[in-house]
């Protein structure tokens, strides 16, 4: 096999992209092809894969039968704009499985997803502020780019801008509080209600689990106060349980946002809620004041949404979210036991389904809390993990349901082998 094929590709990547990269996962990586729970490099190392694509291919690459449902679309066409039955089916699949869902639009990101669920909520409300938590992750909107990683802290509830390009009048609509302290946004809501439009927020931020009671006094004080609660269901949907973080927390909102799995692997998003508030993008009402425009030129392509019809079909089979849940657990006291073992200070933090290592003796419940544990002890963790054939995200582990006892084996010898290194450092 020809050697350094990866190197050759890095420098023509170099040559036409900005840091050499599609974003901003580490460019040295260049993935020939995936099967299963394994990919391989241009050189012809596998890993097993936690990456999966950044989330959507829950159920492993290549799986034969999206692929059969996917090459069965092709030869029929690849998108038409208009509506189309995969399109519709898949709606209504998603609209039984999710119970905000009462109707639903395709978009083709996630990010667009987000940006259509705040605008819906300030055409909704009539008001224009809406509460982000500090190091939640809703796309590349300018609302969504603050404090979305901030580095310089300020005090809350002051937004960070985390990109340039923004004008500044966004910050001023943004309303930033920590993760996890309901008492704090409750101070929010009673000082600036009549001006918020929105809570936006990730249930279960990044890897960080909701505290008990959290989502619960949202839910309740935006009830309470005709504010819009959106739960960013991107990454949690269809991962956390069939019917995501509001049916595995119990905590429903008026407008979710979905991504990821629901394309099988394939660009497609949504933004779903209450008939009420998605009526705002009824073409039929174009003119009025609370009219909120939206169209796409991908939107619910039928390659997308055949890909998604059949995932989901694969997820409500008997016994796939605990094999899902078997799965991460696995790794979980995988992590667990060797770390603690090594004696070095950590958490595993997040549900059996996504989840990392946080290296931090101090319980992890927010941003700050993550800002402040040790990254170069995680970045040799992840090092040591891909020279031994496993591939992770740098903050996250994403579990699918394609791992075999081979590959979790493979994964506990070289997660023993990373504990090691960091000893040895
Ligand atoms: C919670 C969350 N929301 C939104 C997004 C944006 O989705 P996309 O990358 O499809 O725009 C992501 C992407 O990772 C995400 O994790």
């Amino acid at each position: 096999m020809e050697r350094h094929r990866q190197v050759a590709w890095t420098e023509r990547a170099a040559g036409v992209m900005p840091a050499g990269g599609f974003g901003n996962f580490d460019p040295s990586l260049v993935i020939r092809e995936g099967h299963g729970a394994r990919v391989w490099d241009e050189d012809g190392h596998d890993y097993v894969d936690y990456l999966i694509g950044s989330g959507p291919m829950l159920l492993g690459h290549g799986h034969p039968e999206v692929v059969d449902a996917v090459q069965g679309q092709l030869s029929k066409g690849m998108t038409f704009f208009a509506n189309n039955a995969a399109g519709i089916e898949l709606a209504e699949v998603i609209c039984d499985a999710v119970t905000c869902a009462e109707q639903l639009r395709f978009v083709s990101t996630g990010g667009e997803a987000d940006m259509y669920a705040m605008r819906l909520a300030r055409a909704h409300t009539g008001r224009e502020k809406i509460i982000k938590f500090e190091g939640g992750y809703h796309g590349m909107s300018a609302e969504s780019l603050m404090s979305l990683a901030p580095t310089r802290l300020q005090n809350f509830p002051l937004a960070v801008p985390d990109s340039a390009g923004i004008p500044e009048s966004v910050r001023d609509l943004m309303l930033i509080a920590p993760f996890n302290d309901a008492e704090f946004v409750k101070g929010l809501l009673d000082e600036h209600a009549d001006e918020i439009a929105a809570i936006i927020v990730e249930p279960l931020q990044r890897l960080i689990p909701p505290a008990p009671g959290f989502l619960e006094a949202l839910r309740e004080e935006t009830e309470k106060r005709g504010i819009v609660l959106i739960f960013d269901e991107v990454v949690t949907g269809f991962r956390l349980a069939y019917g995501g973080a509001q049916e595995h927390y119990g905590v429903i909102p008026d407008l979710c946002t979905l991504g990821k799995i629901i394309g099988g692997g394939l660009p497609l998003a949504a933004v779903a809620g209450k008939a009420d508030i998605m009526a705002h993008f009824d073409a039929n009402k174009a003119g009025d004041a609370g009219f909120t425009y939206q169209v796409g030129t991908l939107s619910g392509n039928p390659l997308a949404a055949i890909a998604g019809l059949k995932t989901l079909e694969i997820l409500r089979r008997d016994g796939a979210y605990e094999q899902l849940r078997q799965n991460g657990k696995t790794v979980m006291t995988a992590l667990e036991n060797h770390l603690t073992n090594g004696d070095i200070p950590h958490q595993i933090v997040g549900d059996p389904v996504l989840f990392d290592v946080v290296f931090t003796a101090s319980p992890v419940i927010d941003y700050r809390c993550v800002l402040h544990a040790n990254a170069d002890l995680a970045r040799c963790f992840n090092q040591t993990l891909r020279e031994q054939g496993v591939l992770k995200p740098p903050s996250k582990f994403y579990v699918s349901l394609a791992l075999t006892d081979d590959d979790l084996a493979h994964t506990e010898r070289a997660i023993a082998e990373a504990a090691n290194a960091l000893n040895h450092n």
